[in-house]
Protein backbone atom coordinates (compact mmCIF):
# COMPACT_ATOMS: atom_id res chain seq x y z
CA UNK A 1 0.00 0.00 0.00
CA UNK A 2 1.31 3.50 -0.65
CA UNK A 3 1.83 5.88 1.76
CA UNK A 4 -0.43 9.17 1.44
CA UNK A 5 2.76 11.10 3.23
CA UNK A 6 4.70 9.34 0.91
CA UNK A 7 7.52 12.22 0.65
CA UNK A 8 7.55 12.55 4.14
CA UNK A 9 11.84 11.73 4.64
CA UNK A 10 12.60 11.84 1.56
CA UNK A 11 15.95 13.18 0.40
CA UNK A 12 15.90 14.54 -3.15
CA UNK A 13 18.84 16.80 -4.93
CA UNK A 14 18.04 19.98 -6.38
CA UNK A 15 19.58 21.50 -8.97
CA UNK A 16 18.87 24.74 -9.81
CA UNK A 17 21.49 27.88 -10.56
CA UNK A 18 18.84 30.80 -9.48
CA UNK A 19 18.83 31.42 -6.09
CA UNK A 20 15.66 32.93 -5.79
CA UNK A 21 13.64 30.03 -6.94
CA UNK A 22 15.97 27.17 -5.15
CA UNK A 23 15.35 28.94 -1.58
CA UNK A 24 11.74 29.29 -2.11
CA UNK A 25 11.28 25.71 -3.61
CA UNK A 26 13.73 24.31 -0.96
CA UNK A 27 11.63 25.99 1.93
CA UNK A 28 8.62 24.75 0.76
CA UNK A 29 9.50 21.27 0.66
CA UNK A 30 11.10 21.23 3.44
CA UNK A 31 7.56 22.40 5.29
CA UNK A 32 6.38 18.52 3.21
CA UNK A 33 9.27 16.82 5.37
CA UNK A 34 11.63 16.53 2.45
CA UNK A 35 15.27 16.76 3.00
CA UNK A 36 16.69 18.99 0.28
CA UNK A 37 20.56 19.13 -0.99
CA UNK A 38 20.92 21.97 -2.82
CA UNK A 39 23.43 22.64 -5.91
CA UNK A 40 23.92 25.29 -8.11
CA UNK A 41 24.54 23.65 -11.02
CA UNK A 42 25.42 20.16 -13.01
CA UNK A 43 28.59 19.73 -12.13
CA UNK A 44 28.47 20.71 -8.09
CA UNK A 45 24.98 17.98 -7.76
CA UNK A 46 26.99 15.20 -9.86
CA UNK A 47 29.93 15.62 -7.06
CA UNK A 48 26.87 16.22 -4.37
CA UNK A 49 25.10 12.70 -5.56
CA UNK A 50 28.57 11.05 -5.44
CA UNK A 51 29.64 12.03 -2.17
CA UNK A 52 26.19 11.70 -0.48
CA UNK A 53 26.33 9.82 2.77
CA UNK A 54 22.51 9.07 2.93
CA UNK A 55 20.62 7.61 -0.39
CA UNK A 56 18.97 10.22 -2.74
CA UNK A 57 15.85 9.18 -3.75
CA UNK A 58 15.00 11.56 -6.56
CA UNK A 59 16.57 14.33 -8.43
CA UNK A 60 14.60 17.39 -9.02
CA UNK A 61 16.91 20.04 -11.60
CA UNK A 62 16.42 22.41 -13.79
CA UNK A 63 17.96 22.28 -17.38
CA UNK A 64 20.07 25.38 -18.34
CA UNK A 65 22.69 25.69 -15.94
CA UNK A 66 26.37 27.38 -15.58
CA UNK A 67 29.31 24.37 -15.99
CA UNK A 68 27.16 21.70 -16.21
CA UNK A 69 23.44 21.59 -17.81
CA UNK A 70 20.92 19.76 -16.04
CA UNK A 71 20.63 16.72 -18.61
CA UNK A 72 24.01 16.49 -18.53
CA UNK A 73 24.10 16.25 -15.22
CA UNK A 74 21.33 13.36 -14.93
CA UNK A 75 23.23 11.27 -17.91
CA UNK A 76 26.14 11.14 -15.80
CA UNK A 77 24.01 10.10 -12.50
CA UNK A 78 22.27 7.81 -14.91
CA UNK A 79 25.92 5.94 -15.44
CA UNK A 80 25.82 5.53 -11.50
CA UNK A 81 22.02 4.67 -10.22
CA UNK A 82 20.32 3.83 -13.89
CA UNK A 83 16.93 3.76 -12.04
CA UNK A 84 16.54 6.91 -9.69
CA UNK A 85 13.35 9.32 -10.76
CA UNK A 86 14.09 12.67 -12.09
CA UNK A 87 12.19 15.73 -12.86
CA UNK A 88 13.20 18.70 -14.55
CA UNK A 89 11.82 22.21 -13.92
CA UNK A 90 11.60 23.67 -17.37
CA UNK A 91 10.06 26.74 -19.28
CA UNK A 92 7.78 26.16 -22.11
CA UNK A 93 9.97 27.71 -24.93
CA UNK A 94 12.53 24.14 -24.11
CA UNK A 95 10.45 21.74 -25.72
CA UNK A 96 13.54 20.38 -27.86
CA UNK A 97 15.56 19.79 -24.78
CA UNK A 98 11.94 18.08 -23.69
CA UNK A 99 12.59 16.14 -25.97
CA UNK A 100 16.44 14.97 -25.03
CA UNK A 101 15.16 14.92 -21.25
CA UNK A 102 12.67 12.32 -22.85
CA UNK A 103 15.79 10.41 -24.52
CA UNK A 104 17.15 10.09 -20.57
CA UNK A 105 14.18 8.74 -19.25
CA UNK A 106 13.13 11.59 -16.82
CA UNK A 107 9.78 10.63 -15.28
CA UNK A 108 8.15 14.12 -15.33
CA UNK A 109 8.49 17.73 -15.46
CA UNK A 110 6.87 21.03 -13.99
CA UNK A 111 6.77 24.00 -15.51
CA UNK A 112 8.49 27.12 -14.54
CA UNK A 113 7.14 29.62 -12.67
CA UNK A 114 6.60 26.41 -10.59
CA UNK A 115 3.20 25.97 -9.19
CA UNK A 116 4.02 24.01 -5.58
CA UNK A 117 1.03 21.68 -5.77
CA UNK A 118 1.35 21.00 -9.11
CA UNK A 119 5.13 20.04 -8.34
CA UNK A 120 4.57 17.73 -4.86
CA UNK A 121 1.94 15.74 -6.84
CA UNK A 122 4.54 15.25 -9.79
CA UNK A 123 7.45 14.13 -7.42
CA UNK A 124 4.85 12.04 -5.79
CA UNK A 125 3.90 10.35 -9.07
CA UNK A 126 7.46 9.98 -9.86
CA UNK A 127 8.34 8.50 -6.43
CA UNK A 128 5.54 6.12 -6.68
CA UNK A 129 6.64 3.39 -8.92
CA UNK A 130 10.41 3.25 -6.99
CA UNK A 131 8.95 2.68 -3.45
CA UNK A 132 6.22 0.26 -4.77
CA UNK A 133 9.64 -1.69 -6.81
CA UNK A 134 11.58 -1.32 -2.96
CA UNK A 135 8.65 -2.64 -1.27
CA UNK A 136 7.86 -5.67 -3.18
CA UNK A 137 11.21 -6.40 -3.19
CA UNK A 138 11.20 -6.13 0.73
CA UNK A 139 7.87 -8.35 0.60
CA UNK A 140 9.81 -10.72 -2.08
CA UNK A 141 12.73 -10.83 0.92
CA UNK A 142 10.35 -11.76 3.49
CA UNK A 143 8.50 -14.14 1.21
CA UNK A 144 12.32 -16.26 0.72
CA UNK A 145 12.31 -16.17 4.39
CA UNK A 146 9.45 -17.36 4.98
CA UNK A 147 9.76 -20.27 2.01
CA UNK A 148 13.35 -21.11 3.62
CA UNK A 149 11.17 -21.65 7.27
CA UNK A 150 8.93 -24.01 6.04
CA UNK A 151 11.35 -26.20 3.59
CA UNK A 152 13.09 -26.46 7.09
CA UNK A 153 10.04 -27.16 9.08
CA UNK A 154 9.25 -30.01 6.31
CA UNK A 155 12.90 -31.54 6.77
CA UNK A 156 12.05 -31.76 10.41
CA UNK A 157 8.85 -33.42 9.51
CA UNK A 158 10.49 -35.70 7.14
CA UNK A 159 12.73 -37.02 10.20
CA UNK A 160 9.90 -36.94 12.68
CA UNK A 161 7.65 -39.16 10.02
CA UNK A 162 10.50 -41.43 9.48
CA UNK A 163 11.70 -41.96 13.23
CA UNK A 164 7.39 -42.95 13.44
CA UNK A 165 7.85 -45.23 10.82
CA UNK A 166 10.99 -47.06 12.68
CA UNK A 167 8.81 -47.74 15.64
CA UNK A 168 6.41 -49.45 13.42
CA UNK A 169 8.83 -51.12 11.47
CA UNK A 170 10.61 -52.63 15.09
CA UNK A 171 7.14 -54.35 15.54
CA UNK A 172 6.58 -55.26 11.33
CA UNK A 173 10.05 -56.95 12.04
CA UNK A 174 9.28 -58.20 15.23
CA UNK A 175 6.51 -60.52 13.08
CA UNK A 176 8.25 -61.04 10.01
CA UNK A 177 11.16 -62.84 12.77
CA UNK A 178 8.85 -64.27 14.75
CA UNK A 179 8.47 -67.86 12.72
CA UNK A 180 11.86 -68.07 11.24
CA UNK A 181 13.17 -67.89 15.02
CA UNK A 182 10.78 -70.43 16.12
CA UNK A 183 11.97 -72.63 13.35
CA UNK A 184 14.88 -72.49 13.67
CA UNK A 185 14.84 -73.19 17.06
CA UNK A 186 12.96 -76.07 16.67
CA UNK A 187 15.25 -77.19 14.28
CA UNK A 188 18.37 -77.02 16.73
CA UNK A 189 15.97 -78.42 19.76
CA UNK A 190 15.71 -81.36 17.19
CA UNK A 191 19.14 -81.83 16.71
CA UNK A 192 20.14 -81.75 19.78
CA UNK A 193 17.90 -83.73 21.46
CA UNK A 194 18.73 -86.61 18.95
CA UNK A 195 22.26 -86.65 19.60
CA UNK A 196 21.41 -86.61 23.22
CA UNK A 197 18.64 -89.86 23.15
CA UNK A 198 21.46 -91.46 20.89
CA UNK A 199 18.34 -91.97 17.92
CA UNK A 200 21.11 -93.35 15.60
CA UNK A 201 22.69 -96.34 16.32
CA UNK A 202 26.22 -95.54 14.82
CA UNK A 203 27.92 -99.15 14.65
CA UNK A 204 25.47 -99.17 12.01
CA UNK A 205 26.23 -97.88 8.82
CA UNK A 206 22.71 -97.29 7.23
CA UNK A 207 21.56 -95.72 10.81
CA UNK A 208 25.10 -93.21 10.08
CA UNK A 209 24.10 -92.75 6.70
CA UNK A 210 20.49 -91.77 7.98
CA UNK A 211 21.60 -89.45 10.67
CA UNK A 212 23.83 -87.92 8.18
CA UNK A 213 20.97 -87.01 5.95
CA UNK A 214 18.84 -85.91 9.07
CA UNK A 215 21.41 -83.38 10.13
CA UNK A 216 21.96 -82.10 6.48
CA UNK A 217 17.65 -81.40 6.33
CA UNK A 218 17.87 -79.53 9.43
CA UNK A 219 20.99 -77.32 8.91
CA UNK A 220 19.26 -76.82 5.63
CA UNK A 221 15.95 -75.74 6.99
CA UNK A 222 18.21 -73.52 9.57
CA UNK A 223 20.05 -72.37 6.71
CA UNK A 224 17.05 -71.37 4.93
CA UNK A 225 15.29 -69.46 7.80
CA UNK A 226 18.37 -67.53 8.30
CA UNK A 227 18.52 -66.39 4.68
CA UNK A 228 15.17 -65.40 5.93
CA UNK A 229 16.19 -62.84 8.38
CA UNK A 230 18.56 -61.62 6.75
CA UNK A 231 16.77 -60.99 3.79
CA UNK A 232 13.87 -59.08 5.87
CA UNK A 233 16.96 -56.95 7.31
CA UNK A 234 17.96 -56.05 3.46
CA UNK A 235 14.30 -54.98 2.57
CA UNK A 236 14.34 -52.39 5.98
CA UNK A 237 17.61 -51.20 5.10
CA UNK A 238 16.97 -50.48 1.98
CA UNK A 239 13.77 -48.55 2.90
CA UNK A 240 16.01 -46.81 4.96
CA UNK A 241 18.66 -45.81 2.29
CA UNK A 242 17.18 -42.21 1.16
CA UNK A 243 16.64 -41.99 -2.03
CA UNK A 244 18.72 -39.76 -4.09
CA UNK A 245 17.62 -41.11 -7.45
CA UNK A 246 14.27 -40.74 -10.20
CA UNK A 247 13.70 -44.34 -11.14
CA UNK A 248 12.19 -45.28 -14.02
CA UNK A 249 9.65 -48.45 -13.35
CA UNK A 250 6.46 -49.99 -12.93
CA UNK A 251 4.44 -49.58 -9.64
CA UNK A 252 4.46 -53.29 -9.36
CA UNK A 253 7.40 -53.20 -7.36
CA UNK A 254 7.07 -51.11 -4.87
CA UNK A 255 4.08 -52.37 -3.89
CA UNK A 256 5.27 -55.53 -3.37
CA UNK A 257 8.24 -54.57 -1.55
CA UNK A 258 6.19 -52.42 0.79
CA UNK A 259 3.90 -55.75 1.10
CA UNK A 260 6.88 -58.11 2.16
CA UNK A 261 7.90 -55.46 4.95
CA UNK A 262 3.93 -55.50 6.02
CA UNK A 263 2.73 -58.99 4.93
CA UNK A 264 3.45 -61.06 8.64
CA UNK A 265 1.95 -58.00 10.69
CA UNK A 266 -0.90 -57.76 8.40
CA UNK A 267 -1.83 -61.64 8.38
CA UNK A 268 -1.27 -61.33 12.43
CA UNK A 269 -3.80 -58.94 12.17
CA UNK A 270 -6.38 -61.53 10.21
CA UNK A 271 -6.69 -58.85 7.57
CA UNK A 272 -6.94 -59.96 3.83
CA UNK A 273 -4.57 -58.31 1.11
CA UNK A 274 -6.49 -58.27 -2.56
CA UNK A 275 -4.28 -57.17 -5.24
CA UNK A 276 -5.50 -56.59 -8.81
CA UNK A 277 -2.51 -54.79 -10.30
CA UNK A 278 -3.46 -53.92 -14.09
CA UNK A 279 -0.81 -50.82 -14.60
CA UNK A 280 1.91 -51.33 -17.20
CA UNK A 281 3.01 -47.71 -17.22
CA UNK A 282 6.68 -47.06 -16.27
CA UNK A 283 7.35 -44.42 -13.87
CA UNK A 284 9.37 -41.74 -12.98
CA UNK A 285 9.64 -42.82 -8.94
CA UNK A 286 11.79 -42.27 -5.49
CA UNK A 287 10.42 -45.95 -4.64
CA UNK A 288 11.39 -45.28 -0.95
CA UNK A 289 9.46 -42.32 -0.66
CA UNK A 290 6.61 -44.12 -2.38
CA UNK A 291 6.55 -46.69 -0.15
CA UNK A 292 6.92 -44.95 2.71
CA UNK A 293 3.20 -43.62 1.63
CA UNK A 294 1.61 -47.11 0.98
CA UNK A 295 3.05 -48.16 4.61
CA UNK A 296 1.39 -44.72 5.77
CA UNK A 297 -1.59 -45.41 4.57
CA UNK A 298 -1.85 -49.31 4.70
CA UNK A 299 -0.78 -48.34 8.15
CA UNK A 300 -3.70 -46.36 9.09
CA UNK A 301 -5.94 -48.95 7.72
CA UNK A 302 -4.66 -51.46 9.33
CA UNK A 303 -5.47 -49.67 12.54
CA UNK A 304 -8.95 -48.65 11.78
CA UNK A 305 -9.47 -52.42 10.78
CA UNK A 306 -8.50 -53.24 14.14
CA UNK A 307 -11.27 -51.49 15.51
CA UNK A 308 -14.04 -53.65 13.96
CA UNK A 309 -15.04 -57.14 15.41
CA UNK A 310 -16.95 -59.82 13.66
CA UNK A 311 -16.27 -58.57 9.97
CA UNK A 312 -13.92 -59.88 7.44
CA UNK A 313 -10.87 -57.47 7.01
CA UNK A 314 -10.29 -56.65 3.28
CA UNK A 315 -7.71 -54.19 1.73
CA UNK A 316 -7.43 -54.09 -1.50
CA UNK A 317 -4.78 -52.40 -3.75
CA UNK A 318 -5.76 -51.62 -7.47
CA UNK A 319 -3.98 -50.37 -10.06
CA UNK A 320 -4.69 -48.96 -13.46
CA UNK A 321 -3.28 -46.83 -16.25
CA UNK A 322 -5.20 -43.71 -17.83
CA UNK A 323 -3.37 -42.45 -20.75
CA UNK A 324 0.07 -40.85 -19.02
CA UNK A 325 -0.59 -41.75 -15.81
CA UNK A 326 -1.25 -44.27 -12.95
CA UNK A 327 -3.63 -44.23 -10.08
CA UNK A 328 -3.09 -46.61 -7.15
CA UNK A 329 -6.40 -47.25 -5.21
CA UNK A 330 -5.69 -48.57 -1.91
CA UNK A 331 -9.46 -49.76 0.05
CA UNK A 332 -10.23 -51.00 3.25
CA UNK A 333 -13.50 -51.61 4.47
CA UNK A 334 -13.15 -50.35 7.94
CA UNK A 335 -16.34 -47.97 7.52
CA UNK A 336 -16.33 -44.37 6.74
CA UNK A 337 -14.32 -41.51 7.35
CA UNK A 338 -16.28 -39.10 9.17
CA UNK A 339 -17.16 -36.22 6.76
CA UNK A 340 -16.18 -33.29 9.52
CA UNK A 341 -12.32 -34.36 9.72
CA UNK A 342 -12.20 -35.40 5.93
CA UNK A 343 -10.72 -31.95 4.91
CA UNK A 344 -8.20 -32.32 7.59
CA UNK A 345 -6.46 -35.39 7.66
CA UNK A 346 -4.02 -34.13 5.30
CA UNK A 347 -3.07 -31.04 7.81
CA UNK A 348 -0.18 -32.01 9.78
CA UNK A 349 -0.27 -32.85 13.24
CA UNK A 350 -3.65 -34.07 12.72
CA UNK A 351 -4.97 -37.12 14.48
CA UNK A 352 -7.77 -38.75 16.54
CA UNK A 353 -5.02 -41.22 17.63
CA UNK A 354 -3.63 -39.10 19.96
CA UNK A 355 -4.23 -41.05 22.91
CA UNK A 356 -2.11 -44.24 21.24
CA UNK A 357 0.27 -41.58 20.00
CA UNK A 358 -0.93 -40.88 16.82
CA UNK A 359 1.37 -38.04 16.03
CA UNK A 360 -0.81 -36.92 12.89
CA UNK A 361 2.33 -36.64 9.94
CA UNK A 362 1.76 -39.70 8.09
CA UNK A 363 -1.03 -38.41 5.36
CA UNK A 364 0.44 -34.70 5.60
CA UNK A 365 4.09 -36.13 4.63
CA UNK A 366 2.13 -38.50 2.01
CA UNK A 367 1.03 -35.59 0.49
CA UNK A 368 3.53 -33.90 0.47
CA UNK A 369 5.72 -36.60 -1.26
CA UNK A 370 3.07 -37.28 -3.99
CA UNK A 371 1.96 -34.03 -4.64
CA UNK A 372 5.23 -31.73 -4.31
CA UNK A 373 7.90 -34.76 -5.14
CA UNK A 374 6.36 -36.28 -7.53
CA UNK A 375 3.98 -33.89 -8.91
CA UNK A 376 0.90 -36.35 -8.15
CA UNK A 377 -2.27 -36.44 -6.37
CA UNK A 378 -3.62 -37.93 -3.21
CA UNK A 379 -7.25 -37.71 -2.07
CA UNK A 380 -9.77 -40.06 -0.27
CA UNK A 381 -13.24 -40.99 -0.86
CA UNK A 382 -15.93 -43.06 0.82
CA UNK A 383 -17.19 -45.73 -0.93
CA UNK A 384 -18.79 -49.41 -0.44
CA UNK A 385 -17.92 -49.66 2.97
CA UNK A 386 -14.67 -48.02 4.32
CA UNK A 387 -12.14 -45.26 2.95
CA UNK A 388 -10.27 -45.70 -0.46
CA UNK A 389 -6.95 -43.36 -0.93
CA UNK A 390 -6.29 -43.37 -4.33
CA UNK A 391 -2.74 -41.80 -5.52
CA UNK A 392 -2.42 -40.23 -9.31
CA UNK A 393 1.30 -40.14 -10.59
CA UNK A 394 2.11 -38.95 -13.56
CA UNK A 395 4.84 -40.83 -15.73
CA UNK A 396 7.07 -38.11 -15.94
CA UNK A 397 8.38 -35.99 -12.95
CA UNK A 398 9.75 -32.50 -14.31
CA UNK A 399 12.47 -31.81 -12.43
N1 LIG B 1 -8.17 -45.58 6.44
C1 LIG B 1 -8.63 -44.67 7.32
N2 LIG B 1 -9.88 -44.80 7.84
C2 LIG B 1 -10.35 -43.91 8.72
N3 LIG B 1 -9.67 -42.84 9.15
C3 LIG B 1 -8.44 -42.65 8.69
C4 LIG B 1 -7.85 -43.54 7.75
N4 LIG B 1 -6.62 -43.09 7.44
C5 LIG B 1 -6.44 -41.97 8.16
N5 LIG B 1 -7.51 -41.69 8.92
C6 LIG B 1 -7.67 -40.52 9.81
O1 LIG B 1 -6.71 -39.55 9.45
C7 LIG B 1 -5.98 -39.12 10.60
C8 LIG B 1 -4.61 -38.67 10.17
O2 LIG B 1 -3.83 -39.76 9.71
P1 LIG B 1 -2.25 -39.70 9.82
O3 LIG B 1 -1.71 -40.96 9.29
O4 LIG B 1 -1.80 -38.43 9.23
O5 LIG B 1 -1.99 -39.58 11.39
P2 LIG B 1 -2.17 -40.70 12.51
O6 LIG B 1 -2.39 -42.02 11.89
O7 LIG B 1 -3.22 -40.22 13.46
O8 LIG B 1 -0.75 -40.64 13.21
P3 LIG B 1 0.67 -41.06 12.55
O9 LIG B 1 1.30 -39.80 12.06
O10 LIG B 1 1.40 -41.63 13.69
O11 LIG B 1 0.40 -42.01 11.43
C9 LIG B 1 -6.01 -40.30 11.51
O12 LIG B 1 -5.81 -39.92 12.87
C10 LIG B 1 -7.42 -40.87 11.26
O13 LIG B 1 -8.38 -40.16 12.02
MG1 LIG C 1 -1.05 -42.77 10.40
Amino acid sequence: MIDKDLLKNMTILYAEDEDSIQNGITETLSLFGIHVICAKNGQEGLSLFKAAKTKIDLILTDIKMPKMDGLLMVQKIREVDEFIPVVITTAHQETNLLMKAIDLGISSYVLKPIDIYKLKETLHKAIEPKILKEQLLEQNKKLNIEVQKNKENQKIMVTQSRFAAMGEMINMIAHQWRQPLASIGTAAFTLKYKILSDAFNLDLKEQRNEQSVFFKNKLDEIEFYVQNLTTTIEDFRNFYKSDKKVLNKTIDSAIHNCLKIMKKDLQASNIEVQLDLKSKNKLNIYENEIIHVFLNILKNAQEKLLEKENHKLILEICTKDIKNTVQIDIYDNGGYLDENIKDKIFEPYFSTKKEKNGTGIGLYMSKIIIENHHQGKLFVKNIREGVCFSIILPKKIHL
